[in-house]
């Protein structure tokens, strides 16, 4: 995958802004580390760099969540946005700006956008009736009911009149546009996606919306908000001074944009790689160089997620093994733009052969020798010996390929070829055995095969950590100082870590202290990250008034990642966990499979069984109005319901066809298992189960209220 460069001495690089609607997680610190690598190694290149992050704080998504949690859209908005920015802060990543898209700056810079798309003809005002992801904020095709092509969620109907941005007038453009430049997309199966996606016809787009009011006001029409996606993207823009009248900022966005790379997880790649240039050409603004998509994190098997539930936070892993420790194993394990498992046995077995016993080692011993050997003073030496030619030839083939690999953003073939002259050096300090003298040697011999022996070994360090100094920067600090070489950033200002060569450590120079590196991590090392991750949806789920059981491990892990600490725990959504039919005695699924809840028969022979508090409240009993009930073509027992729970809608299978009309279901209030784990039948994903008694016969009755109930209402 090659990375087109700008033929200016500056680089513009940003992440995609993330959702506030929950905590940074390692997918978001993935995305985030891979800019910080580049960025740093574009400054150590001497390249005027600008590293672009923040938070997307509008659109229904977050309104929701802020419902949720009981407080207002702003003060939801602002707490996790603070998380980001402290997380970041925290692992030492080093961003130029961050941006939240509910600022000032970025308000006007969005307005002016739009104003200037609407002035050019490309906005105009239709009317949208359609099916609409709140989970992507993306526009699905197909009629009710359709689940998003993407996230698997069901779709709500939309039906609002809207602003329009005429998308289709660019099909024949973007193509052209791709055709043109080759290196715009990675990698290439994005690049696929996204030409085929356009190749099939692009219809114009809705870019406002009326139903709700938490985003940026339409210029001249303050009942509409802009689209949350024209919102979103423009922060790159807006970020750097456009819109802005102070010319100091107008001369940031002249000299900066257009950006470089846009690095971007894959799910959003149609939105950056079609919406946005499309955007941008609609309003005469140059277009992004290019648009680069990583892969997925995966943990327990699917795409790390806050809705998932399958979290792990990029602090849990810096508490035991330092942010370097991260940084090279996501850069070193995942071959970038490809999907990758994050597990912590994978994470500490890396940890300790390459960082523990692999490089700190190699340093930590060489060190400790110089010291002992020369009072820590780099030695003369004499001429080169084949093995120290054949490990300097190494050391060049080893600068000769970091650099480009890296550049093409193929870290981990770049980390390869290092970690074998990490080995190689390894080698050949065995070989050679500085620290023992055989009876043969003179003792002035020996003292010169010491100094050259070090001296090499040294050397090779030296490239090593210069190289390695973007992925590992608080580590290569230290090795730095410890060669003797003073502070690392400073040298990275004046492009010594990359206008490399053989032979830089010169003889005199005092070597600083050793110290430890990578300590190596002991067998509980797991165990102390696993039981961090555990503790801290523990302490969630007992604020919010749950039991903390391994069944609710998942439910905790959501509600951990969509909360922040400091928002009151009575405020906390309440816990939602997924228990399997079997676990909840008084509930059961028929026979048929279908999850149309039928109650138990009223006896049964067997011994009761007791459940505690806590069992029950893992099952999320709501209150919930049918809006849409529908047979299923060629399901005879089957009905589809569309069923609105206050908070959100969502698509339910019930196997009740036989015995209830669905016209006579639409608008009735019913009792829901809101928490049950999805299941498809018929290609349809059933969120959910209704409560209904069993009479004798199998017919259900539904179950329902006598008095008026909120729906959402919790059953308890
Ligand atoms: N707000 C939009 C982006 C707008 S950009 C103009 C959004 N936000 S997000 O918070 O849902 O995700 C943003 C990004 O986080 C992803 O595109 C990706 O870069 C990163 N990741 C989140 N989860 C991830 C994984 N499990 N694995 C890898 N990256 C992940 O979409």
């Amino acid at each position: 995958m090659t990375n087109s460069t700008s033929s200016q001495n500056r680089y513009y690089l940003t992440t995609p802004i993330y959702y506030v609607n929950a905590r940074p997680h390692l997918g978001h610190a993935y995305s985030t580390i891979v800019c910080d690598a580049i960025a740093r190694r574009k400054r150590a290149q001497g390249i005027d760099t600008w590293f672009l992050t923040g938070t997307d704080e509008h659109g229904q998504k977050i309104e929701r969540s802020a419902e949720l949690a009981g407080r207002t859209p702003g003060e939801f908005a602002a707490a996790i946005s603070a998380e980001f920015r402290g997380l970041w802060d925290r692992l030492g990543l080093s961003y130029d700006d961050f941006i939240r898209t509910t600022e000032e700056r970025h308000k006007r810079g969005v307005q002016k956008l739009f104003a200037t798309l609407r002035d050019k003809g490309f906005i105009y005002k239709g009317s949208y009736t359609g099916q609409y992801c709140v989970s992507d904020e993306a526009y699905v095709d197909g009629p009710p009911g359709t689940v998003c092509p993407d996230c698997g969620r069901v779709t709500e109907t939309v039906s609002e009149e809207n602003y329009f941005f005429k998308l289709s007038a660019f099909e024949r453009k973007l193509l052209e546009f791709y055709d043109a430049n080759p290196g715009f997309m990675g990698p290439e199966s994005t690049r696929r996606e996204v030409i085929s996606f356009v190749r099939g016809g692009l219809k114009d787009l809705s870019v406002s919306r009326t139903s709700f009011s938490w985003g940026i006001p339409v210029p001249g029409d303050e009942k509409h908000v802009v689209y949350v996606w024209l919102d979103a993207l423009a922060n790159y823009i807006t970020a750097l001074g456009y819109g802005s009248d102070d010319p100091k900022e107008q001369a940031r966005f002249e000299k900066f944009w257009p950006a470089d790379m846009h690095l971007i997880g894959k799910e959003i790649s149609r939105f950056h790689c079609v919406y946005w240039p499309a955007f941008l050409m609609a309003a005469g603004i140059p277009t992004p160089r290019s648009v680069k998509a990583n892969g997925w994190l995966l943990f327990d098997q699917g795409k790390m997620s806050k809705s998932k539930g399958n979290i792990v936070r990029a602090e849990t892993v810096q508490e035991i093994l330092g942010a370097d420790a991260l940084r090279y194993f996501l850069l070193r394990e995942i071959p970038f733009g490809q999907d990758g498992s994050f597990s912590f046995d994978a994470l500490v077995q890396r940890y300790n052969s390459d960082l523990a016993n692999g490089y700190g080692n190699l340093v930590s011993r060489v060190v400790n020798m110089v010291h002992k050997y020369f009072g820590g003073a780099v030695p003369e030496t004499d001429a080169e010996t084949a093995a120290e030619v054949s490990l300097r030839e190494n050391a060049e083939r080893a600068i000769a390929a970091f650099g480009p690999e890296f550049d093409s953003l193929n870290f981990s073939e770049a980390l390869k070829a290092l970690w074998t002259l990490v080995a190689e050096t390894d080698g050949y300090l065995t070989a050679n055995a500085p620290w023992k003298k055989p009876a043969e040697r003179s003792e002035a011999d020996h003292v010169l095969l010491q100094a050259r022996v070090l001296v090499t070994a040294a050397e090779a360090i030296r490239i090593i950590t210069a190289l390695v100094y973007p992925i590992l920067p608080d580590s290569a600090a230290k090795v730095w100082r410890q060669l003797g070489q003073g502070e690392i950033a400073e040298a990275a200002k004046k492009s010594f870590l990359t206008n490399l060569t053989w032979g830089g450590l010169k003889a005199g120079i005092q070597f600083g202290e050793p110290a430890p590196l990578f300590p190596r991590a002991e067998k509980d090392a797991v165990e102390r990250m696993q039981n961090i991750e555990d503790q801290n949806s523990k302490s969630v789920i007992e604020a919010a008034g749950g039991s903390p059981e391994p069944a609710a491990k998942a439910a905790a892990a959501r509600i951990a990642a969509a909360v922040p600490a400091h928002i009151e725990a009575a405020k906390a959504p309440e816990v939602h966990v997924a228990v399997p039919v079997a676990a909840v005695p008084t509930v059961h699924a028929p026979a048929s499979g279908a999850p149309a809840a039928v109650a138990t028969e009223a006896a049964t022979a067997q011994e009761p069984q007791h459940i505690s508090i806590d069992d029950f409240v893992k099952v999320d009993l709501r209150v919930a109005q049918i809006l849409v009930a529908e047979r299923v073509p060629k399901a005879d027992k089957l009905l589809r319901l569309e069923v609105d729970l206050g908070y959100e809608k969502r698509q339910i299978l019930a196997g009740i066809a036989q015995f209830y009309e669905p016209e006579k279901l639409i608008g009735r209030k019913i009792v829901i298992v809101a928490n049950l784990a999805p299941r498809k039948m018929r290609g349809l994903e059933s969120n959910g189960m209704l409560l209904a008694a069993s009479l004798p016969d199998g017919a259900p009755v539904l179950a329902g209220f006598l008095e008026e109930a909120p729906l959402g209402a919790r059953l308890k």
